[in-house]
């Protein structure tokens, strides 16, 4: 069910339109019963982020070692007149995910006379705080919301927005917090809500040597470390937990066969404790897998777009190729 609201006089006034969508809320306590419940123990990294490991996000994007989003920013300030002429006037910006609003701007900026910004965020507070302030600064762009997971496709149907090309911005190397299906499955939903001519601009964190790669996520002043027992913190919090986070250690590791940076909280010492009543165990040395980030080659890359129906029309890296970003259009059909 689509409850939209166009141009309703209300919350959503500074919006074209607000399409809630209804995504089901995750169930935080049943998926760390199910993941506890496995061996190894896993966390899936969806949960890092409420208020505090969002703000503890904030902090690592600006951190020495994590390169990923200084190196991702300045790509897309060298390759802004290149994108414009891609994008052509009146382009439909699509943001599944509207996170940063550092790098939407710069796209937003780059492209001439884009007609429209839409965010798409399965949180409906922190979407609608994102396109009011979208709204609020571009006032010849029509901004619009949708509520919903786009982890299950992208229906964009409510889109009554006639104009340019649809282009899908996916920055920050997201794509790689996926496992390799459900990276695939997000690429095919973008395919399956776009027309012949639209596109994706989408980040992906490259493969390179493992010390740079392994300080990006144990870094020198502890942030990621914060980051990633925050986790335990909102367990104990949320879900009547008792898990001793000075117990546990972070450790971030390459895993070169599967081409993924690793996050692990590790048992310092043999310990039992609680979650909403049901009682678990850690040995000493035993791990809770909290997080992949996944790493591409260009021919890596490429080969995952190309099996779901893109071209791989342009990529773009800086000089040390730490990062890329990828223009994919829908292949035409044989
Ligand atoms: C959000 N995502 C792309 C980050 C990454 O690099 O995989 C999450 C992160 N985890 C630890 N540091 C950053």
């Amino acid at each position: 069910m689509h409850d939209r609201m166009p141009g309703r006089p209300s919350a959503h006034a500074a919006l074209a339109f607000y399409d809630d969508q209804h995504p089901p809320a995750g169930d935080f306590l049943a998926d760390v019963l199910e993941g506890f419940s496995r061996t190894p123990k896993q966390l899936a990294p969806v949960y890092f982020y409420d208020a505090t490991g969002s703000a503890i996000f904030d902090e690592i994007t600006d951190l020495p070692e994590y390169y990923v989003t200084r190196t991702e920013l300045d790509i897309l300030d060298r390759i802004g007149p290149e994108l414009s002429g891609l994008a052509g006037p009146g382009a439909v910006v699509i943001e599944p995910g509207s996170g940063s609003s550092v790098k939407i701007r710069k796209l937003l900026d780059a492209l001439s006379e884009p007609a429209a910004y839409v965010g798409l965020d399965i949180s409906g507070t922190h979407l609608e705080a994102a396109c009011q302030e979208i709204a609020a600064d571009y006032p010849a762009l029509q901004v619009g919301a949708i509520c919903a997971d786009f982890t299950q496709g992208l229906d964009l149907s409510q889109l009554q927005l006639e104009s340019g090309r649809r282009i899908i911005f996916f920055p920050g190397s997201t794509i790689g917090n996926f496992e390799p299906e459900g990276a695939r499955q997000l690429l095919a939903g973008f395919r399956d809500a776009l027309r012949p001519g639209d596109a994706v601009l989408i980040g992906a964190d490259r493969v390179k040597n493992t010390d740079t790669l392994v300080a990006a996520y144990d870094d020198a002043q502890g942030v990621t470390a914060r980051f990633n027992l925050n986790l335990v913190d909102r367990i104990n919090r949320e879900l009547d937990g008792t898990i001793d986070p000075s117990g546990l250690s972070h450790k971030a590791i390459w895993n070169a066969e599967k081409a993924r940076i690793e996050m692990h909280l590790v048992a310092d010492h043999a310990q039992r404790f609680h979650v909403a009543g049901r009682e678990f165990e850690l040995r000493e040395g035993e791990s809770i897998h909290t997080e992949n980030s996944h790493k591409f080659t260009p021919e890596s890359f490429t080969s995952l777009a190309e099996s779901v129906g893109f071209d791989v029309l342009h990529s773009w890296s800086d000089a040390a190729d730490l990062f890329s970003l990828h223009w994919l259009e829908p292949a035409a059909k044989a």
